[in-house]
């Protein structure tokens, strides 16, 4: 008897999340030194942590024996602080990832639909899928999330409604007015997630004022990250901001001590250093344009990011992208789920790691 025959269809079904290849896997398969691989390939920031958030989780290493706070009560009190939301309207998770899953635990089933886009983050069609709902999947334009055609295929049974502002892998962002047409647009029995994990790296005119959208739509829940901007991709936090009652049903199917006690003390700390954020952002822009100029060089087109990467069209990708590995270089494929077969997502890293990488695309077109 094959046990898989035991979960539901629709679990087995489900194509497993891609992460990123890790470091020490590359260096194993191909007797590469660890120090020498280069990976782009998780949207990381390659700033790493500040040395406020280093002092906080050393701190934090002295009560390691103990649970953690199960509701999260300093790292909330400072997203209140910072926001100006209540508490009450605060759901944590282990990686923003975390809430998403929270989502679709307490708003989808079978019998229930979720819409989002073509080449959308690859957990909505996992979290859709493994709660037995039905995905409708809207034809992106120009890469991009067609809002309105979103919002015309919602329908009866549609109970979320997904949203990657900017997305990742292809970069791109709704403008903030277009994204507001659409949030009001939406029925209110509809929850309608606006994930902003990249925010932080929009200019601040790009920025959608979702936080005061959520005095007014209480369909709507945010979801922010300390994984990117922030540098706490390890340490798996992040949160959602909705309406006090969403918030509440969501924080019933979490589990009770979702996020460890480092990285609720290092998240309120990465919370206050604003000059780190500021920094992140400053040199995600230097290290975007220079990988636009190495790409042109190249002669190949990008699709122009909002993000800490850049997906680049590299026609036959698969191959280019065993041949970076062979380089020691580690990029992100984007076909498979993401039908995205000619392009390659690279992150943005420091300006060496962006250079090793440039010349290791040049040596892999020529091959
Ligand atoms: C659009 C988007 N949302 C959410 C996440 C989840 O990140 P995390 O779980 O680390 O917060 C990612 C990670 O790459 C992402 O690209």
């Amino acid at each position: 008897m094959d046990l898989c025959e035991l979960s539901p269809s629709y679990v087995r079904s489900i194509a497993p999340y891609q992460p990123g290849k890790p470091i020490s896997e590359l260096a194993r398969e191909m007797g590469l030194d660890e120090k020498r691989i280069v990976k782009l390939a998780s949207n990381e920031n390659p700033r790493g942590i500040g040395p406020r958030t280093r002092a906080a989780i050393e701190a934090a290493l002295a009560d390691l024996a103990r649970y953690p706070d199960g509701n999260g009560f300093e790292l909330k009190q400072a997203i209140s602080r910072r926001y100006g939301v209540d508490p009450s309207g605060i759901v944590l998770g282990n990686g923003s990832n975390d809430v998403l899953e929270l989502v679709s635990l307490a708003f989808l089933g079978p019998g229930r639909s979720a819409v989002y886009s073509q080449h959308a983050f690859a957990v909505y069609p996992l979290a859709t899928q493994a709660r037995g709902a039905r995905a409708i999947v809207v034809p992106a334009k120009d890469y991009g999330h067609d809002v309105e055609a979103m919002a015309a295929a919602v329908t009866e049974d549609t109970q979320v409604v997904w949203v990657a502002n900017p997305n990742n892998p292809t970069g791109t962002m709704v403008p903030p007015e277009r994204l507001e047409t659409f949030v009001k647009r939406l029925p209110e029995r509809v929850i309608v997630v606006i994930d902003e994990a990249y925010n932080e790296y929009l200019h601040a005119d790009l920025r959608a004022d979702t936080l005061k959208w959520l005095k007014r739509h209480p369909n709507l829940v945010v979801t922010r990250t300390f994984s990117k901007a922030y540098g706490l991709a390890g340490l798996r936090v992040g949160y959602a901001l909705a309406h006090p009652s969403v918030a509440d049903v969501m924080n019933r199917v979490r589990q009770p001590f979702n996020v460890n006690s480092i990285a609720l003390t290092a998240a309120a700390a990465a919370l206050d250093d604003m000059e780190f954020v500021a920094r992140s952002y400053a040199e995600n822009l230097q290290g975007l344009r220079q990988l636009e100029a190495g790409v042109r060089a190249l002669g190949l087109d990008w699709i122009p990011s909002y993000g800490n990467f850049l997906t680049i069209r590299a026609g036959r990708a698969a191959d280019v992208y065993k041949r970076l590995l062979r380089r020691g270089v580690i990029v992100r494929p984007v076909g498979g789920g993401y039908e995205l077969p000619a392009h390659l997502r690279v992150t943005v890293g420091t300006a060496e790691e962006n250079e090793r990488f440039l010349a290791a695309l040049a040596a892999s077109l020529k091959e």
